[in-house]
């Protein structure tokens, strides 16, 4: 399923009511962030009209992907987190899980597979987040799953040591059989230079496999984009 908004923060305005509702229907709820530029006016908004409709105390924050950094380094996902969301909100500090990327690459991932193992309820054998926040790089990898090592998707292993194509990043990611264990996994992408490859993926075409993106369950996942990265959709 797919939903179109003018712009992000309509977009943003949509996530924070399904969020709202979601947190109301559960005692707590268990969210795997993205991370990335996009995300950023996504809690931007819900800071600013969210904070106290929302009781943030209920939710458990994970990420779906990490970058093998400090916390405080620009490049964090959770950094940027805090910066957009948690500095504005009333969150509960025991809440939030976050893949200590100061450590070396293979403790953090470790560290990590054991925090996630503890603190979210299983189904399936498998760690069950209620809500996977995904986004899709223009070259089709989500969380941190990059199309050079699409193999990772099908690990057994809760989390991955990924490395980013370009810089050789480190990143910690969720495997793709944890991502698609989500109750509910909604893409939030943005901006034209998302649109061929949201094209291509939605409608299937070419060699689309290649994407990981691709590989995330479509039967449980809303793709929430802003009418740039659907331009080429609503060209059929
Ligand atoms: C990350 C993300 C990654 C991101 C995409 C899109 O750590 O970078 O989790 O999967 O969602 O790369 O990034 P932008 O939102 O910056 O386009």
């Amino acid at each position: 399923m797919q939903k179109t908004f003018d712009n992000k923060y309509e977009l943003a305005r949509y996530f924070g009511e399904i969020l709202l509702k979601a947190s109301q229907q559960k005692p707590e709820l268990y969210i795997a962030l993205s991370g990335g530029s996009t995300p950023k006016a996504i809690f931007e908004v819900l800071a600013k009209e969210y904070a106290r409709s929302i009781d943030w105390t209920k939710i458990r924050f994970f990420w779906g992907d990490e970058r093998c950094v400090a916390p405080n380094d620009p490049e964090s996902n959770f950094g940027m987190t805090r910066e957009y969301l948690f500095d504005h909100v009333k969150t509960r500090g025991v809440n939030i899980f976050r893949v200590q990327g100061e450590l070396e690459p293979n403790n953090a991932l470790t560290n990590y597979i054991s925090q996630i193992d503890e603190n979210v309820p299983k189904l399936n054998g498998l760690p069950h987040f209620d809500i996977m926040l995904l986004g899709m790089g223009d070259d089709g990898h989500t969380a941190s799953i990059f199309p050079h090592q699409i193999e990772l998707w099908n690990s057994d292993a809760i989390c991955e040591l990924a490395q980013h194509p370009d810089s050789g990043q480190n990143r910690v990611t969720l495997s793709g059989n944890v991502i698609n264990n989500s109750q509910q996994i909604f893409f939030l992408v943005t901006g034209s230079n998302k649109a061929e490859k949201v094209d291509e993926i939605i409608n299937r075409k070419g060699n689309y496999k290649q994407y990981p993106a691709a590989l995330v369950d479509a039967g449980k996942t809303v793709w929430l984009m802003d009418k740039d990265a659907a331009n080429r959709l609503t060209q059929q």
